[in-house]
């Protein structure tokens, strides 16, 4: 039986920007669609804008259009906008504080549980919090104070180490969800349970077997309108250091003691901690950077990036970032993990390959079968919501020889409607679950690992791959693979059916 919710007051800081009309809104929608929001929740939006309440009803409208599944229901609509409001102020400004404490304190009708979700410039986290606190925005008297932050959580091992010194004078950990969408998502959910709720795949699942793990995280959209963020980011922080990170310890982490909070956040802080670090000499050979040029997306002709709108004529910002990881512990010593991320990409996917080793005998040495393709785990995250074991069997018939087959187990799309990876998690924001989002020193660890290339990146500006958009990175990713017949790969259906 589902738990009932305590209603809350959910405030968003930058309710007017991308992130709100892409994921944050809508999720709200569909979480009211479900019934899924308690009666007496009330939503606050802040912005800039000098919008009044119906005004803001009436472009909140308008984020949903297209980003809702399905057609917007007026009933569903009107209930959504009789529980929100919109506060205009600017964070920059120190009075807007006083004045939004002030107002929440003359609202009887607003639940004395506070939610505030940053959906704001990483640059403003810590003034903003600063702020909240000062006016007594943060103090947990009556109901409780939750903290919502987005990534990155910093930019680099020291910024974010500045950050969480600073949070940490006006929030306690408890109060502060790191969220990282990927873990929202239903298969990276499913990954836990796929792991440790069958028997049959743990005694495989490590170094005698696997030969090696492929994370991929590709999208066809550009850069967009994000520039300004996005090339001071690029992929390794954008992407890599967060989603793909997090994927990855999914994958290598020991079982946890529960699924509680601590104890699988404890695992996934034991992985990071056992990545080999990457040396600054060891950067070129283990990741690798490029930037997209003109091309064309799914037969369109789309801008490179040095030409979209913002971005600066000699920007070295990487929109595909790779890299080979390590982890040197007795489960995985010596089992590469290749994560890669890119934006204009072929197409639009996200999954896990896991590869296993050849059989020990080569039974079919010498005959039509000596190039049998070694076995695949394929765990799509997107679009596609399945896990396929690709196996090789025989072909039937007089000859002998061989094709790949696989088991599948799709979520098939129309068995039940797909949930947005935002949902679940402001759910959890409400319940106040915080297993799937980011302890600090999650966060701290894949800082650590990702920071010399992100140095040596920074100094080393005179030259960057490319690769057409539309097309999947520049062949000169392979290099990082450690055995010469290893690729991507950019499909999880087996190559050959
Ligand atoms: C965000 C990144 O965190 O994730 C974006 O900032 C990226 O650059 C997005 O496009 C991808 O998320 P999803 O859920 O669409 O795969």
């Amino acid at each position: 039986m589902e738990t009932p919710l305590s209603p809350c007051t959910f405030v968003i800081f930058g309710s007017t920007g991308n992130l709100s009309q892409v994921k944050l809104m809508p999720a709200l929608y569909q979480l009211e669609a479900a019934g899924r929001l308690p009666d007496a929740l009330r939503i606050i939006a802040t912005g800039r804008r000098p919008w009044d309440r119906e005004r803001w009803l009436k472009e909140m409208r308008h984020m949903l259009e297209g980003n809702v599944r399905g057609q917007i229901e007026p009933t569903v609509l009107e209930r959504m906008q009789e529980r929100q409001d919109y506060f205009q102020g600017d964070i920059t400004d120190a009075g807007m504080y006083d004045r939004l404490a002030q107002w929440l304190g003359e609202r009887p009708d607003l639940p004395d549980n506070l939610a505030i979700y940053l959906a704001i410039r990483p640059a403003e986290f810590g003034v903003v919090t600063e702020n909240l606190s000062r006016t007594g925005l943060l103090t947990q008297n009556g109901g409780w104070r939750r903290v919502v932050i987005e990534k990155p959580f910093g930019y680099d091992l020291d910024s974010a180490q500045a950050l969480q010194q600073r949070l940490s004078r006006f929030l306690d950990e408890e109060q502060i969800y790191r969220i990282d969408h990927y873990l929202g998502k239903e298969m990276v959910r499913n990954l836990l349970v796929f792991r440790f709720a069958n028997l049959m795949l743990e005694p495989l699942w490590n170094r005698n077997f696997i030969d090696h793990v492929q994370i991929t995280q590709a999208e066809t959209l550009g850069v967009g309108s994000r520039a300004a963020f996005y090339d001071g980011a690029g992929a390794l922080r954008d992407m890599l250091q967060s989603h793909l990170m997090q994927l990855f310890t999914l994958v290598a982490m020991e079982p946890p003691a529960s699924m509680a909070a601590e104890d699988l956040r404890d695992e996934k802080v034991k992985v990071l901690k056992s990545v080999r670090p990457i040396t600054p000499g060891a950067v070129h050979a283990q990741a690798f950077r490029a930037q997209y040029g003109a091309g064309n997306v799914q037969g369109e002709r789309v801008r490179g990036y040095l030409e979209e709108d913002g971005v600066p004529p000699d920007s070295v910002t990487e929109t595909y970032a790779a890299m080979k990881l390590f982890v040197d512990n007795w489960r995985w010593r010596g089992v590469p993990f290749y994560l890669r991320t890119g934006k204009r990409m072929a197409e639009s996917a996200s999954h896990i390959m896991i590869r296993f080793k050849q059989p020990p005998q080569q039974l079919f040495r010498g005959t039509r079968l000596q190039n049998v393709e070694r076995n695949w785990l394929a765990i799509g995250v997107q679009p596609c919501e399945c896990i396929s074991l690709q196996l090789t069997s025989k072909q039937p018939g007089l000859e002998m020889s061989t094709r790949q087959v696989s088991l599948d187990a799709g979520l098939n799309p129309g068995e039940r409607p797909g949930t947005g990876a935002y949902e679940g998690l402001l759910l959890d924001i409400m319940e106040g679950d915080r297993s799937l989002f980011l302890r600090y020193d999650e966060v701290e660890y894949a800082w650590r690992i990702v920071d010399a290339v992100l140095h040596t990146w920074s100094v080393e500006r005179d030259f960057i791959h490319t690769y057409p958009a539309g097309t999947w990175g520049p062949a000169a990713s392979r290099r990082l693979f450690e055995e010469e017949i290893d690729a991507w790969r950019h499909s999880i259906r087996p190559e050959t059916d």
